[in-house]
């Protein structure tokens, strides 16, 4: 019995030197999902986002978007310090093609809880969202992010499924400079001549819509913006 379990040792022994070169090849395929596991452990494995309402999902969005908002970090225009830290070193081929990987990536909405609002800041965030304010020179949300609010391609996101922080730091942001992109920074122009109560209202008209069925971005050239963003309202 002794020499029979003597005897495996040694055949366990020879086995696992002969499969040596197969414990050397690479353990993980070098898969672009594995490569941007850093930027997965905080957008979630698909992009869906983080489960703090604030590290924004990146699946499904236009790429044309995807790939500017990361452009925008690297050259100073969009500020968030680990965003910026982490796009530094990518090639702006790299960035596209990571852009493409998350818009790609078709993965469920998670419900996002919404803060008290008065229905009448509700009836407010509606009528940002759907007819805009002519009187202070904004135009409907829709008008531009389409017709559901589920985007255009190439270069404009959806407003739909997003969390209110996120909506409502995003709009903040355009306001204090720290964010921006190239000319015409439309959403800079709509969100200084937008007060504080209409931020709070409109992200939480539009963080507490349902998504619909179908949120892909509409297609390119289907949504007419009606004013061009340089002249918005003059
Ligand atoms: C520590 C968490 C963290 C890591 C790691 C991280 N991000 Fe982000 N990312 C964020 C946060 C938070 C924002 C929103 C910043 C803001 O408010 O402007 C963001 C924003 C973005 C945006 C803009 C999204 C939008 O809808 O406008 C893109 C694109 C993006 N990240 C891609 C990446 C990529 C690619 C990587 C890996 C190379 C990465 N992120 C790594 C937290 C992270
Ligand atoms: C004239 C066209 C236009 C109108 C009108 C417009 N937007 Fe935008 N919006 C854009 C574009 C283009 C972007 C992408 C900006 C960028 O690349 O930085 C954007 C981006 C955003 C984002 C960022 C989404 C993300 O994933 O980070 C938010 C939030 C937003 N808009 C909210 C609004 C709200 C609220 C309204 C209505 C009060 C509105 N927008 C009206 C064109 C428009």
């Amino acid at each position: 019995m002794r020499r029979l379990f003597h005897g495996l040792l040694v055949a366990a022994a020879v086995l696992c030197a002969t499969s040596a070169p197969a414990v050397d090849a690479p353990a993980v395929p070098d898969t672009l999902a594995q490569r941007i596991a850093a930027c997965t452990s905080c957008h979630g494995e698909h992009g869906e986002g983080g489960d703090n309402g604030f590290n924004p999902r990146l699946a499904g969005k236009p790429a044309g978007y995807l790939h500017r908002q990361m452009q925008d970090f690297q050259r100073g225009l969009r500020h968030y310090d680990i965003m910026e830290y982490m796009v530094a070193p990518l090639t702006d081929a790299y960035m596209r093609e990571i852009a493409e990987y998350f818009a790609s990536q078709d993965v469920p909405y998670a419900p996002h809880p919404v803060p008290p609002t008065t229905p009448a800041a509700m009836a407010r965030g509606e009528r940002l969202a759907t007819q805009g304010d002519p009187s202070r020179g904004v135009p409907a949300c829709m008008a531009c992010h389409g017709p559901n609010l589920t985007g255009v391609q190439p270069d404009t996101p959806g407003l739909v499924g997003l969390p209110y922080d996120y909506i409502s730091a995003q709009l903040g942001a355009w306001r204090t400079d720290t964010r921006s992109t190239v000319a015409p920074d439309c959403m800079a122009t709509i969100a200084g001549r937008l007060s504080d109560s209409d931020i709070s209202a409109v992200a939480a008209w539009l963080a507490q819509r349902p998504v619909p069925a179908d949120a892909h971005a509409e297609p390119a050239g289907s949504v007419k913006p009606p004013l061009h963003c340089g002249v918005l309202g003059g």
